[in-house]
């Protein structure tokens, strides 16, 4: 191929990333994929939205007119929510194009369907950004890490409680203003209960968990408490204590009892590196057998960080397709394994 283009599903805050991404670094993407990568067409809601990126794609609100144009190589899906993005990728896959999304909602629900049609069509189908954000975690899991018995991967994984948590733990700001900060800056879901909650944690842990222990871990296997009861009065007594409260999200693997899974605020200790982490910022720890103990750690959300892991994904993509070796790097056979009720 000459060229790669590029079928946008979604251009909010991660798509705006996306497209002033590929548009700023073209020289170095174009590069190290050997071939210029095109944004062509780019799916929205509304039409009539100021949008604040470089002229150059058409904008339609008509799916068919990206996902039957038999010139784009890749859909990147950036809309968000459950449906009709599932469905979107699902068509791309089955129609032979590689897929590549930041939607953790998808991925931790639907995530072995799509494995199998990117399998059945041998395209890929990329993933990196739907877990913390700018952090490379899903490869390092799935690549550098695949030869070790993983038995923990633990830390913190939305960016928008722990922006909430820092700022009403520092500046001692109310919980509703936080909120609307972390909205503002581009942070939290659509729908921001989905971060306080909890579930956009424990998504991401199941698909961490999924690839760590190779497992089939799903929403449903998580323990999950959010931050909507944490108050003022708890971060002053943590913060007596000697602790700070986090929103961590933990999964670990016994050979004794299984899979255990859970998301929930915790007090760490000052001393301990998980205090440290502040801001929108993530970390996440793997051990294994081999490696010890591994930490992983950058901006969890925001539009930059996460369009830089998207915009990888894209390279990896477009490398692959100009070699004509698409579908070689899935994941797709995860095991039934025993679930363990209590902490390990
Ligand atoms: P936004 O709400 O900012 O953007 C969504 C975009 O998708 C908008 O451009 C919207 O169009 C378009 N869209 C939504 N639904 C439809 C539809 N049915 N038909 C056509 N267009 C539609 O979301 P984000 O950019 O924040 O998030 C996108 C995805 O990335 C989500 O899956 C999210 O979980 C994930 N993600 C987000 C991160 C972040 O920091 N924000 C970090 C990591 C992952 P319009 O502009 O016209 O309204
Ligand atoms: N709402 C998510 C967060 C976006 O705050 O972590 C990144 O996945």
């Amino acid at each position: 191929k000459d060229s790669v283009n590029i079928g946008l599903l979604g251009l909010g805050t991660v798509g705006t990333g996306v497209v002033n991404v590929l548009t700023a670094n073209a020289h170095e993407i174009s590069q190290k994929t050997g071939v210029p990568v095109n944004i062509k067409k780019i799916l929205v809601r509304n039409l009539n939205k100021v949008r604040n990126i470089a002229a150059g794609a058409v904008l339609t609100t008509n799916a068919d007119d990206i996902l039957n144009d038999n010139d784009i190589d890749i859909i990147v899906e950036v809309m968000g929510g459950e449906q009709p993005a599932k469905d979107y990728m699902l068509r791309a896959l089955n129609a032979g194009k590689n897929v590549v999304t930041a939607n953790k909602d998808v991925v931790a629900k639907f995530g072995r369907e799509l494995f199998s049609a990117a399998e059945a069509n041998h395209v890929d189908f990329m993933f990196e950004a739907s877990v913390g954000g700018g952090i490379p975690i899903i490869r390092p899991l799935k690549q550098c890490l695949a030869a070790n018995k993983l038995s923990e991967v633990m830390g913190i994984v939305n960016g928008t409680t722990n922006y909430m948590l820092t700022k009403m733990t520092n500046e001692k700001l109310d919980y509703e203003t936080v909120l609307a900060e972390a909205q503002a800056k581009g942070y939290a879901e659509a729908d921001p209960t989905a971060d306080v909650g909890g579930f956009d944690a424990a998504r991401k842990i199941a698909i961490l968990a999924s690839i760590a222990f190779n497992a089939r871990v799903s929403l449903e296997d998580v323990d999950v408490e959010g931050i909507t009861n944490i108050s003022p009065v708890d971060i002053e007594y943590a913060r007596e204590l000697g602790y700070v409260i986090k929103l961590l999200a933990i999964a670990k693997e016994s050979e004794a009892c299984g899979i255990n899974a859970r998301v929930h605020p915790a007090f760490i200790p000052l001393n301990h590196p998980l205090a440290a982490v502040g801001d929108v910022f993530n970390a996440i720890f793997v051990r294994g057998d081999a490696v010890g103990e591994t930490m992983f750690y950058g901006r969890g959300a925001g539009a930059l960080p996460t369009a830089s892991a998207v915009a990888g994904d894209i390279v990896d993509v477009a490398r692959n397709l100009r070699h004509n070796v698409n579908g070689r790097i899935l994941c797709t056979c995860f095991d039934q394994k025993p679930f363990c009720p209590v902490e390990n």
